[in-house]
C-alpha cells in the first residue's frame, strides 16, 4: 500500500472548493506516454494551474499501472524542478469499471477514482459506487460517479433526452453513495466525433454548429446539490485548424465536431469544476507528427517528430487553461 501523499500528489477536494468558488474548472488531462506527460507539466508550471492527470483502462493496458503511477510521481518532482514551488497535482484514474480496478488503483498511490457505473441499472449503480467510496475514503482518496449515459455519435444527441442525466435522481445518487463529484450527461460525448452533420445547423459561412449543451439540466442539477463539484466528460472542442493539418498531410478524419470552447468557458463558470480533455490532445499531437512526415520523409529519429508533437500539445493545453477552463494562476 502505498499513499498518494507520500508521493506529492492531492486529491480533489481542495481543488474542487477552490475552483467552486472561484468559478473556474480544474483540467483532466487524459496520458499515457512521456511526451504527455512532459506537455501537460509544462503547460501547468508556466500557467500556474492545478491539474488531474488521468489515466484510462486503455492507458493502462498501454503503459502500464506501475509505470504510469511512478511518471505521477515523477511529475511533481518535474514541476518543482521547472520552478512550481507547491504543484497541485492529482492522479485520477478515469471510468473505472470495478470496485477491483478502483481499489489497485487506491493502493498503488492513485489520489482519486472515477467508478464510472453510469451503464449499469440505477440501483446497482449506486451499489458499486458505494462500495468505492467506502474503500477510498478510508484512505483519503476521493471518488467520482456517473450519472446519465454520455451520448454516443449514433444517438441522436438532440431528441434522445433519456441518455441526459435525469436531475430528479442525482440528490439521492450523492446522498447514498457519498460521492465527492458527479458526472453528468448534458450532451457532450467522447471522441473527435461529437455529433453528425444532420445534428448540427451551419452557420452563413457554411460551418457546422453543434446544438447547444443542456444548460437547463445543469442549471436544474445545480438546484438541488447546490455548491456540489460536477464533471463534464467528452469536452473536447475538435480544433477545426488541427483537423484540417491532419487532413492535409494524408489523414482521413471526415466530419470531426466539438464542443464549442464558449459553451465550455460557461460550464467552467457554474457548478463545474472538471473538464474531461483528451481527443483535442490526440489530434494535436498527430497533426504535428503527420506534418513532420511530410516535411521531412527522410527522418527516422523519434525526438524530431515526438518533440515537435509535445510542443503543440503544451500550446494546447496552456490555450485550455487560460482560456477555456480560466484554471491559471490558482497556485
Ligand atoms: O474517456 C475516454 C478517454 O478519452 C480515454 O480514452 O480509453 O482510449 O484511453 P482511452
Ligand atoms: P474527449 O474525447 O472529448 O476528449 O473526452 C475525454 C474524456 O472524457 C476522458 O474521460
Ligand atoms: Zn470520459
Amino acid at each position: 500500500m502505498v499513499s498518494y501523499k507520500e508521493l506529492g500528489l492531492v486529491n480533489t477536494r481542495e481543488m474542487f472548493e477552490k475552483a467552486m468558488a472561484g468559478k473556474y474548472a480544474i483540467p483532466a488531462f487524459n496520458f499515457n506516454n512521456l511526451e504527455q506527460m512532459q506537455a501537460i507539466i509544462q503547460a501547468i508550471v508556466e500557467t500556474k494551474s492545478p491539474v488531474i492527470l488521468q489515466v484510462s483502462s486503455g492507458a493502462r493496458k498501454y503503459a502500464n499501472q506501475t509505470l504510469l503511477r511512478y511518471m505521477a510521481q515523477g511529475a511533481v518532482e518535474y514541476a518543482k524542478e521547472l520552478g512550481c514551488e507547491n504543484p497541485q497535482i492529482c492522479l485520477h484514474l478515469d471510468h473505472g469499471d470495478t470496485f477491483e480496478l478502483c481499489k489497485s488503483c487506491i493502493d498503488m498511490g492513485f489520489s482519486s477514482v472515477m467508478i464510472d457505473g453510469s451503464h449499469l441499472p440505477y440501483e446497482e449503480n449506486i451499489k458499486l459506487t458505494k462500495q468505492v467510496v467506502e474503500y477510498a475514503h478510508q484512505h483519503d482518496v476521493t471518488v467520482e460517479g456517473e450519472l446519465g449515459v454520455l451520448a454516443g455519435v449514433e444517438d441522436d444527441v438532440v431528441a434522445e433526452s433519456h441518455t441526459y442525466t435525469r436531475p430528479e435522481e442525482v440528490v439521492d445518487f450523492v446522498t447514498r453513495t457519498g460521492v465527492d463529484s458527479l458526472a453528468i450527461s448534458i450532451g457532450t460525448s467522447h471522441g473527435a466525433n461529437k455529433f453528425t452533420p444532420e445534428q448540427c445547423t451551419r452557420n452563413e459561412k457554411g460551418q457546422l454548429i453543434p446544438p447547444p449543451l443542456r444548460f437547463d439540466i445543469l442549471e436544474e442539477i445545480e438546484k438541488r446539490i447546490p455548491g456540489f463539484p460536477i464533471v463534464l466528460h467528452g469536452s473536447s472542442s475538435v480544433p477545426q485548424d488541427k483537423v484540417d493539418t491532419i487532413n492535409q498531410y494524408g489523414g482521413k478524419l471526415k466530419d470531426a465536431i466539438g464542443i464549442p470552447e464558449d459553451q465550455l468557458r460557461r460550464a467552467a463558470s457554474s457548478a463545474v469544476c472538471k473538464i474531461n480533455i483528451d481527443s483535442d490532445g490526440r489530434l494535436a499531437m498527430t497533426a504535428a507528427v503527420r506534418k513532420v512526415f511530410h516535411d521531412s520523409p527522410a527522418e527516422f529519429d523519434p525526438r524530431k517528430y515526438l518533440g515537435p508533437a509535445r510542443d503543440s500539445l503544451k500550446e494546447l493545453y496552456k490555450h485550455k487553461v487560460n482560456n477555456v477552463l480560466g484554471s491559471n494562476d490558482k497556485i
